[in-house]
Formats: structure tokens, C-alpha cells, sequence
């Protein structure tokens, strides 16, 4: 009996949200009790024998998938949110979006200097907004050690552009071509 992969349950969606995309759907990933599990137990399991004091997820879909690490290895989680939702002191780093800029932000008093994360997000594209968190826990003070992703859009440039900067990456499946 061959048994479904974490990629065989993402839905592609073509032409969302604009003609000529094909919008890579994980709510059907996240709705089937085994695929959740699978997703959350492999994104996690490179990191399951390391020294990871918290979990940073990135809005909105990385937030459901970093509480559920969060919670299995016995860690915190950490939400970095789009700008204006975080009601105390921020950090914010803007980053770049097909057309325009987008912001991000994090609590400055979220985790101490030091700590170990593990940050979280469905989808590497360009790896815009992965390198705008990635700028926001370092100016925590915190060593990001690792980023965990279901699906890798290697064709966009941010696998090769989080590697050049010497980030350990974690993805589950890959579409070419998108
Ligand atoms: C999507 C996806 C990633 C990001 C990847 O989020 O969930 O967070 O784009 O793209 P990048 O690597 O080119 O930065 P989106 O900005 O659509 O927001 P959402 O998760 O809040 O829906
Ligand atoms: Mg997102």
C-alpha cells in the first residue's frame, strides 16, 4: 500500500491570486489529521535532538505549524507579525513584495539575548520574508538555528538566497517551475 507524502496533500490552486499562478494550498494539508501530523513531525525532527529554546513562527501560516512544534519539543512560541498587530515595544523590518514593501515585526522583549531558535513558516518563495525574520531574531541577540519550511519554491531564488548567508535549512517537498 503506497501512502500519501506531505506533498500529495497540498492543493494547487491555478491562477490565485493573480493569472498565471499556481497558488500552493496547505489548508488541505493542515485539515487531514495524518497529513498534519506528518508535517509537524518531520519539520521537527532534525531539531528534535538539539538544544532549541524557542520556536519563531512566521504570520499568518507558520503560526500554525510553530505552535505545534513549539509544543512537541517543549518549547515557547514566538509569533513575528505583520506590522501593526503587536501591542507592545517592536522591532520591525521591512522586506520586499512582487509589487512594493511589507513589514514585519516582533516583540522587543519576546526571547533573551542567546536563545536558541528554530523559525518557522509553509512556504520559502523568494525568501523575503524568511530573511526579514531571520533579521528581527538577530537583533534579539538570539542565534537562529535553523528554518523549517513544508514546501520550497527552489525556482524563486530563496533556498540559495538563505544558504548564502549561511542558514542551516529544513524543507519538506519541492515545486519546480512555480
Ligand atoms: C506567503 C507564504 C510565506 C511567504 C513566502 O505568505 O506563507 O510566508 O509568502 O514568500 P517569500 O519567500 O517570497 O517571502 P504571505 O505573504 O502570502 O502571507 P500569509 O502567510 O499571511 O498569507
Ligand atoms: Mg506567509
Amino acid at each position: 500500500m503506497s501512502r500519501k507524502t506531505v506533498r500529495d496533500y497540498i492543493r494547487t490552486i491555478p491562477d490565485f491570486p493573480h493569472e498565471g499562478i499556481l497558488f500552493r494550498d496547505v489548508t488541505t494539508l493542515f485539515a487531514d489529521a495524518r497529513g498534519m501530523r506528518l508535517c509537524v513531525d518531520q519539520l521537527l525532527d532534525p531539531y528534535a535532538g538539539q538544544r532549541i529554546d524557542a520556536v519563531a513562527g512566521l504570520e499568518a501560516r507558520g503560526f500554525i505549524l510553530g505552535g505545534a512544534i513549539a509544543h512537541q519539543l517543549g518549547t515557547g512560541f514566538v509569533p513575528i507579525r505583520k506590522k501593526g498587530k503587536l501591542p507592545g515595544p517592536t522591532f520591525a523590518q521591512d522586506y520586499a513584495l512582487e509589487y512594493g514593501q511589507a513589514t514585519v515585526e516582533v516583540h522587543r522583549d519576546a526571547l533573551p539575548a542567546g536563545a536558541r531558535v528554530l523559525l518557522v513558516d509553509d512556504l520559502l518563495a523568494t525568501g523575503g520574508t524568511a530573511r526579514a525574520g531571520i533579521a528581527l531574531l538577530e537583533r534579539l541577540g538570539c542565534e537562529v538555528m535553523g528554518c523549517a519550511f513544508v514546501i520550497d519554491l527552489p525556482d524563486l531564488g530563496g533556498r540559495k538566497a538563505l544558504e548564502a548567508m549561511g542558514m542551516e535549512l529544513h524543507t519538506l517537498c519541492s515545486f519546480e517551475g512555480a
